[in-house]
Formats: C-alpha cells, sequence, structure tokens
C-alpha cells in the first residue's frame, strides 16, 4: 500500500471552540500537531503518496502547515463537504488498486504495519479495537473468517453483542467505491452497510494505544498518555502523577498553578490562576480565575479575577467573562 487519505473535513464541533480557530488535525498534542502522529504512522507502513482531505473553512491553516516527512502530501480540498467516504471517492482517478483510509482523530500508534500485514482477502477491510465500554462506538461483528457480518451503532450500555469497535482505519480497493454516486457519501451509512449486503467487506483486530482527540477530555487524555510515556513521538514532561504543557509562546504567573492543563502559544496566565484540567486557546487571557473539569477557553477570550468555570464549559473565542460573573459555588 503506497497510498492514504487522511479524513480532516469534519466540523469538529464537540472540540469547538479550539476548532473555530485551528483544524481538529492541526491541534497539538504536547506542541505536536495531531497530523504529525498520522503521518509517523503512515511512514511506518512504507506509504509515499498522502492525500489530506480538508474543507474549503481551514484551507488556509492547511497551507500554511509545513508536514515534517518525505512523503509526497498533497491538499484535497472540498468546496461543501462531501462526508467520509465522498472525499475518497472523489480522488479515485488518482488512486492506486489499494489503499489505506484514515480518520484524522484517532491514531493507534504502532498498529498499522499489522492491519496491512493482516487485512484479509476484502475489497473493504475495517480495523477493529476492543474497548471497555463500546455505547459510544459502532460495534462491528465479523464470522470466523473475517467478513463483518454487521454493525451495531452506539449499542445501550450493558447491552452490546460484542467489544470491538470500527478504528476508523480502512484499507479499501478502488472497487470499493466504484459503483457508488460522486458527491456526499458516509462509510458508515452508505457503503459499509451496502458492502455487508453483498458480503465485501472484512475486519481485522489491532492493537495500540488509541489516542482520540474528539472531545476535550479525550484531547487532555492523549496528554495524560504523551505524560506516561505512551506515545513514542510526543515527549511530555511530568512530575509525579501529573502534568502540565505550556507553550513556550505563552505567559503563566509564577503565582498561578497549571495542573493537567493545555496552554496553548501567547495565552497569558495570570497571578492566582487555578487550571485543572482546563485548554486555555491561543491567546487568551486568565486572570485569577479557577478554570477546570475539562472546560475549554477559546482563542483571544478574556477570563476575569474570580470567575469559577468547570463541567466542561466553552468559552467563545474572543469573549469576554468580566470579573466574577461566572461561578458555580453559590455565595457565603
Ligand atoms: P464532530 O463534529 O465533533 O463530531 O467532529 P467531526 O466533524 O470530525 O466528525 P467525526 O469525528 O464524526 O468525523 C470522523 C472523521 O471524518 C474526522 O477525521 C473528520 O475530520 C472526518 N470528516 C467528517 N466529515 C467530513 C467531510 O465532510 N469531509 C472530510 N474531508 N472529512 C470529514
Amino acid at each position: 500500500v503506497k497510498q492514504a487519505v487522511v479524513l480532516l473535513g469534519g466540523r469538529g464541533t464537540r472540540m469547538w471552540p479550539l476548532t473555530a480557530t485551528v483544524p481538529k488535525g492541526l491541534l497539538p498534542v504536547a506542541g505536536v500537531p495531531f497530523i504529525e502522529l498520522q503521518l509517523r504512522e503512515l511512514t511506518s507502513v512504507g506509504v509515499e503518496q498522502v492525500f489530506l482531505a480538508i474543507g474549503s473553512d481551514h484551507e488556509a491553516a492547511w497551507r500554511e502547515y509545513a508536514p515534517a516527512t518525505d512523503m509526497a502530501v498533497e491538499l484535497s480540498v472540498e468546496d461543501s463537504p462531501l462526508d467520509t467516504a465522498g472525499p475518497v471517492a472523489a480522488l479515485l482517478d488518482r488512486l492506486d488498486e489499494r489503499f489505506l483510509v484514515l480518520n484524522g482523530d484517532v491514531v493507534l500508534e504502532g498498529s498499522l504495519p499489522g492491519f496491512v500485514d493482516q487485512a484479509p482477502d476484502f475489497p473493504a477491510v475495517l480495523a477493529l479495537v476492543e474497548v471497555d465500554d463500546p455505547s459510544a462506538y459502532g460495534v462491528v461483528m465479523t464470522a470466523p473468517d473475517g467478513r463483518v457480518e454487521r454493525f451495531v451503532e452506539k449499542p445501550p450500555p450493558g447491552e452490546a453483542p460484542g467489544n470491538r469497535v470500527n478504528a476508523g482505519m480502512y484499507v479499501l480497493e478502488r472497487a470499493a467505491l466504484a459503483a457508488f454516486p460522486s458527491g456526499s457519501l458516509s462509510f458508515e451509512k452508505d457503503v459499509f452497510p451496502d458492502l455487508v449486503e453483498h458480503g465485501k467487506i472484512g475486519a481485522t483486530t489491532i492493537e495500540g494505544d488509541w489516542l482520540d482527540i474528539g472531545t476535550p477530555e479525550l484531547y487532555l487524555q492523549a496528554h495524560d498518555a504523551a505524560a506516561a510515556g505512551r506515545i513514542q513521538s510526543v515527549e511530555l514532561a511530568s512530575s509525579g502523577a501529573s502534568w502540565a504543557w505550556i507553550s513556550p509562546d505563552a505567559r503563566v504567573s509564577s503565582e498561578a498553578s497549571v495542573v493537567e492543563s493545555v496552554v496553548l502559544p501567547d495565552a497569558d496566565i495570570g497571578a492566582g490562576a487555578v487550571l485543572e484540567r482546563a485548554v486555555i486557546g491561543w491567546g487568551a487571557r486568565i486572570g485569577a480565575a479557577t478554570i477546570r473539569g475539562a472546560t475549554v477557553v477559546g482563542a483571544g477570550a478574556d477570563v476575569g479575577d474570580g470567575c469559577e468555570l468547570a463541567a466542561g464549559l466553552r468559552v467563545a473565542p474572543g469573549a469576554v467573562l468580566e470579573a466574577g460573573s461566572v461561578s458555580f459555588s453559590p455565595p457565603d
């Protein structure tokens, strides 16, 4: 397999407001743009040409990005979103007989070589990972020869028929997509159900550390993994059980406390600020506020003294929270 398509054109609503400024695939994990992790994986299996399928809204950010790789990396820009399979179908003329497709927001480090080697012989092959709680995912049921028998989307907790889920990595043959019309097309809703019906889709289980940056909590967990030394290509120093990633371009007062939090470039963290599992966007200013609970502060926002932000709160880019204007604690 010499070619890959990486799907990077989603709206990234669950990662808003960070994705208002930077596309999800360029969000840094301890300073390393997430796409770099995928490009390293693709290099490890000898891929030579990668198409980054992006939306036109973030085209400027992607054009500015210079990939650190010897592979040929090309942008494929959609004027309107084509969903997950549409961007691949649109590239079919440029693709070899067999190629890889990766979701842009998940990586299973070290898993691609095994996946490509073990892929059973079907026009489409899915990588599956075992998870403890499959209720948020698409569960995939297979026959002993690897043929996919059915998909069960987001089964209620405790009622899942299995615990292997779609990892968002596919080896495809051109034939798998050839029969579909051009335009918006979904792997999950259109392509895979059709291929199951015709017995043309297989799956194999892979192992590796699953990193997903789809939500703020998962984004913080990717940093937990880096701090624990579980991501080969990302270094994040930790002291004991805790870590903090502070951009070299950010300013943090010596009288602020930053624990298990990400402070992006140009942010300014003032004296008395307490951050615990917080993500502070580019150029945001934080006063003597407490920010915790996977809360995300958008780029250029201003959080005044005495604010208490928690419970996954999202502060819009550029928003100004006056001193003491937001709190979860009733006054004494
Ligand atoms: P949410 O809005 O938070 O659900 O994020 P998302 O838009 O990224 O959606 P989702 O996580 O379901 O998408 C899975 C993968 O497909 C991600 O890597 C997306 O970037 C990608 N994707 C989703 N829709 C499109 C699209 O229309 N075009 C392209 N090129 N990629 C897409």
